[in-house]
């Protein structure tokens, strides 16, 4: 009895002095100035089995618990300030040296491109631009970013993706029906349209075995990310890495990216300035098949759910849709039919309102910044030099004084300016970032997910397999990914509309000189978002 119990006490003993202990540690290494600190039940545990039980939605349940404006948690070896409030956001969002995205940059992507030695004394070089404007890291938006602005370049890129949609589902109309996994289905397509237009004929995705090795790739993308032992617990990954880095390598060496994009050749001309090797050039490229591909095809996969499996929004869609369509006869005599995305991007309100409530959804993005040197936020907040600064876009997704209270269901009309009166402040609308490090390819990513969507649902029934589309569908998403993904896959029947006559072709426009829709508050004019 007597030993018993003391084989219980110690263990509770010990286990109340290491928890009392933390709970010192915490209070002794946190200013009264810094951000609130939370008190979670189990000092620098607790937030890690939240973050992994619930993703992102813990940092919405902890802001609807505490509603404070910003808060400190701790978890081992590492502090974060998580933001809630928009005008935080944006005071955060003007201290982009001293609060910085790209030393993050320059980490993440040694690890996960696994660069060799020489590179990544390249890449980390000056990266926050301390001793000024050079270096890889520092001036590697300035070299890219041009190519994916509205104009000339873009509109090339965009072109060539829209003419491979087009040829893909016209060869997919002259079937009766195709049964597919739509997940799986929607990934193949976007890869080869998105890679073909970026990268030319020569597009090394046109070998299924690099394809594959993408999506392998991308799954070990958090142990690599961490570098977690990756050679071992993402050892798949690490060898599909190395697997495609070759075959870019013979791309580039063959100097076959001179029939690519603007944007693929601004890359590569980049590193080459930077005297990167061309193995370091290869793999880099590769990796950056994430930023290219991760969130256009979840975000495509979600347009065709929504649209399909609601009839008053297929209905709303394409009526507005087929407005926009052009009859005409080609040379050969064949039918054709012309759809001008410029057109569909300034006249279909529905249709992209559609588009923003499925980015305000599933968006899972935590942007990240570092902070380089102790620094008083709005001079309000003391953040300590090493810390880290989340800002969450669905805690300002989920936002119910801006949405409603119906935040958490899907409204395809909410963007609608009319329909609601009201807009979000303009740090409230995330889903592409915001600040210095907005995305640079939302134009590109828009373009193309909504000629994707216009052409499916103008020629295309798709039915689920089982007579039933899952009601929201359960979704996944791994710390680093700003847009979630189904968790299953399911079948589904895609089945040309009755009324669409074998004798048509389809055919993609963009008007000469194509506008970018409103996707953040930095797309001027600010009027309907
Ligand atoms: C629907 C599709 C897309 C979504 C939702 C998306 C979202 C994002 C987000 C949330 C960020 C981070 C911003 C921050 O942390 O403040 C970002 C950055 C970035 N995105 Fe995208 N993105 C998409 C498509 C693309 C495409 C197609 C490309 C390339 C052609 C691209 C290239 C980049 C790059 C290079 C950055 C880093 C920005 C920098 O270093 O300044 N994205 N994106
Ligand atoms: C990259 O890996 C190192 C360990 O090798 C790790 O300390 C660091 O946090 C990783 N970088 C990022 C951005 O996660
Ligand atoms: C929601 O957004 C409004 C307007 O930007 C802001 O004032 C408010 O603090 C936000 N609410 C929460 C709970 O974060």
């Amino acid at each position: 009895m007597r030993a018993m119990a003391i084989t219980y006490v110690i263990p509770v003993g010990v286990a109340i002095l290491v928890y009392v202990s933390l709970h010192l540690l915490l209070l002794y290494t946190h200013n009264k100035r810094e951000p609130p600190l939370l008190e979670t039940s189990i000092p620098f545990v607790s937030p890690i089995i939240g973050l992994n039980r619930k993703k992102t939605n813990y940092y919405v349940m902890l802001r609807d618990k505490y509603n404070l404006p910003i808060y400190t948690l701790r978890i081992p070896g590492s502090k974060l300030y998580v933001v809630n409030s928009p005008a935080l956001i944006s005071a955060i969002q003007r201290q982009y040296r001293t609060l910085a995205f790209m030393p993050i940059v320059a980490k993440a992507s040694i690890n996960v491109s696994r660069f060799s030695k020489t590179a990544s004394e390249i890449i980390i070089l000056n990266s926050n631009g301390d001793d000024g404007y050079w270096g890889y890291i520092m001036t590697f938006h300035d070299a890219v970013a041009p190519s994916l602005v509205p104009g000339a370049d873009l509109d090339g890129m965009n072109r060539a993706m829209l003419k491979l949609v087009a040829v893909s589902l016209n060869r997919l109309r002259e079937q009766a029906a195709t049964n597919v996994k739509l997940f799986g289905w929607v990934r193949h397509q976007m890869t080869l349209a998105t890679t073909s237009a970026a990268y030319g004929p020569s597009n090394p995705y046109k070998d299924p075995t690099v394809e594959a090795a993408f999506w392998t790739f991308k799954a070990g993308m958090s142990q690599l990310i961490l570098d977690f032992l990756p050679t071992w617990t993402a050892s798949e990954a690490v060898t599909a890495l190395d697997f495609s880095a070759s075959a870019f390598e013979n791309y580039f060496r063959d100097d076959d990216h001179a029939k690519g994009s603007a944007l693929v050749q601004a890359r590569y001309k980049h590193s080459i300035d930077h005297h990167m090797p061309l193995n370091d050039i290869a793999r880099s490229e590769f990796a950056n098949g994430v930023a290219l591909l991760g969130n256009t095809v979840p975000n495509t996969f979600w347009m065709l759910y929504h649209v399909y499996s609601d009839p008053s929004v297929l209905e709303d869609c394409r009526k507005e849709l087929s407005d926009m369509v052009a009859h005409s006869d080609n040379a050969e005599g064949t039918r054709l039919r012309t759809i001008d995305m410029s057109k569909v991007k300034t006249s279909c309100p529905i249709f992209l309102s559609t588009f923003k409530e499925v980015l305000r959804l599933y968006s899972t993005s935590v942007s990240a910044r570092l902070v380089m040197e102790d620094h008083m936020l709005d001079n309000q907040y003391l953040l300590k030099k090493g810390s880290t600064v989340l800002m969450p876009s669905p805690v300002q997704h989920h936002n119910a004084t801006v949405w409603g209270e119906n935040h958490n269901i899907f409204n395809h009309r909410r963007f609608i300016a009319s329909a609601t009166g009201k807009r979000p402040s303009p740090a409230g609308f995330r889903a592409f970032g915001g600040g210095t490090t907005l995305c640079p390819g939302r134009h590109f990513a828009s373009t193309e997910i909504l000629a994707f969507t216009a052409v499916m649902l103008l020629q295309f029934d798709i039915k689920p397999k089982t007579g039933h589309w899952p009601k929201s569908p359960k979704t996944k998403a791994e710390f680093w990914e700003a847009t979630s993904s189904p968790k299953d896959d399911f079948e589904v029947e895609i089945r040309p509309i009755e009324s669409e006559v074998m004798d048509r072709d389809w055919a993609f426009t963009l008007s000469d000189l194509d506008q970018p829709i409103e996707l953040s508050a930095e797309d001027l004019p600010l009027t309907e978002m």
